[in-house]
């Protein structure tokens, strides 16, 4: 192995253009840590809020953007288990997969399912992470239940389609065009709601409420999103695309046993992670392998034209997931 790699770096918060190839050192993995080299890495939107100078990584993660990444184990530190050098794997990463070489922790990472190609593969784990700990964990997401998805289209949104539909829950879901809508049909939505034609408040009522209530937009929705649910009916937010702050009143949260709650993936612990990916490796990657749920690919982009990705990923012209090719 050569002591250089090649990377992306952040040069400066800013526009996808700040996004310049690099030669870094290469990583030395620690004690339970794995390197991949990378085949294909995922690009996600907290990617794009990192290199705009909002979303720091967190303490001792590599300063270089990617969340996630599939390749092959190329080297472990000590105290390593579960891999072996030559292993193909798929990991959820705590910085660093814009490179040829990344770290993560042996317990993060997951065997490639069957089936999958690498690009596909690097496209699963921030987002089925995200998904599985906040719809099914935190919000206890249960069969027969009404689920609604902001960003249906979005990687997350694909993967939450796909993930409720397989456990048995009724999908509905919202998307800004009417081919958007139609692809989140096509995965397993049982209406997709093109918030732009129609209100989904409305929508939802005439179904009774929705009893889980995944959210990225924030904004004006939060006080439409906790009128949209049913009596103990649970919000969970994982993002403010419109911002944070809102007047609400909270009292219909004390009057209808609602429960608003939410997370962020990357600041938890290593041992918090883990028992997402065991939950995943248990519960959804037999899913996968099955060929009942699959990552949906928008783009490949090689690695050098990061930038060019991040200007698709926030046109939000894409549909599902955009990866780089190292
Ligand atoms: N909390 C966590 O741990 C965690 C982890 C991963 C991702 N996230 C968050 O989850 C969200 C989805 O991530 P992703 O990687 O799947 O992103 P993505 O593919 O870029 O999807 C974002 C989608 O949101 C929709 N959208 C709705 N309102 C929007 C608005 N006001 N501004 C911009 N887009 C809007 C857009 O589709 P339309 O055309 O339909 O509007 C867009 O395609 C992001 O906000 C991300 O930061 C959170």
């Amino acid at each position: 192995m050569s002591e250089t790699m090649r990377a992306i770096e952040i040069t400066k918060p800013g526009g996808p253009e700040v996004l310049k190839p690099t030669t870094r050192p290469l990583p030395v993995p620690g004690s339970g840590q794995i390197l991949i080299a990378v085949d294909h890495a995922g690009v996600n939107r907290p990617d794009a809020l990192q290199r705009a100078g909002s979303y720091a990584p967190p303490p001792g993660a590599s300063d270089l953007p990617g969340l996630e990444a599939a390749g092959v184990v190329a080297a472990v530190g000590p105290d390593v288990t579960r891999w072996n050098v030559g292993d193909a794997v798929c990991a959820l990463l705590p910085g660093g997969g814009y490179a040829q070489y990344a770290l993560t922790h042996q317990d993060h990472a997951l065997p490639v399912p069957a089936g999958l190609s690498m690009a596909q593969a690097a496209a699963l784990c921030e987002t089925f992470f995200t998904v599985w700990s906040n719809v099914f964990v935190r919000g206890r997401l249960k069969a027969g239940e009404r689920f609604l998805v902001h960003g249906g289209s979005s990687g997350i949104g694909t993967t939450a389609i796909q993930l409720a539909h397989a456990m048995g829950a009724r999908v509905f879901t919202t998307a800004g065009s009417a081919e958007k809508c139609a692809a989140c049909e096509a995965l397993g939505a049982e209406r997709a709601i093109n918030y732009r034609e129609a209100d989904f408040g409305e929508v939802i009522a005439a179904e009774g409420g929705a009893d889980l209530i995944l959210d990225m937009v924030g904004g004006s929705y939060l006080p439409r999103n906790v009128k949209a649910l049913a009596d103990d009916g649970r919000l969970v937010q994982i993002a403010f695309l419109e911002g944070p702050k809102v007047e609400l009143n909270f009292a219909q949260v004390m009057m209808r046993r609602l429960t608003i709650t939410g997370s962020t993936l990357r600041p938890q612990s290593d041992a918090a992670k883990a028992v997402i990916a065991a939950d995943l490796a248990t519960h959804v990657w037999p899913l996968i392998a099955a060929g009942r749920i699959a990552p949906v690919m928008d783009q490949v982009f090689a690695l050098e034209d990061a930038a060019a990705a991040h200007a698709r990923l926030e046109s939000s012209a894409h549909i599902g997931k955009i990866v780089l090719k190292l």
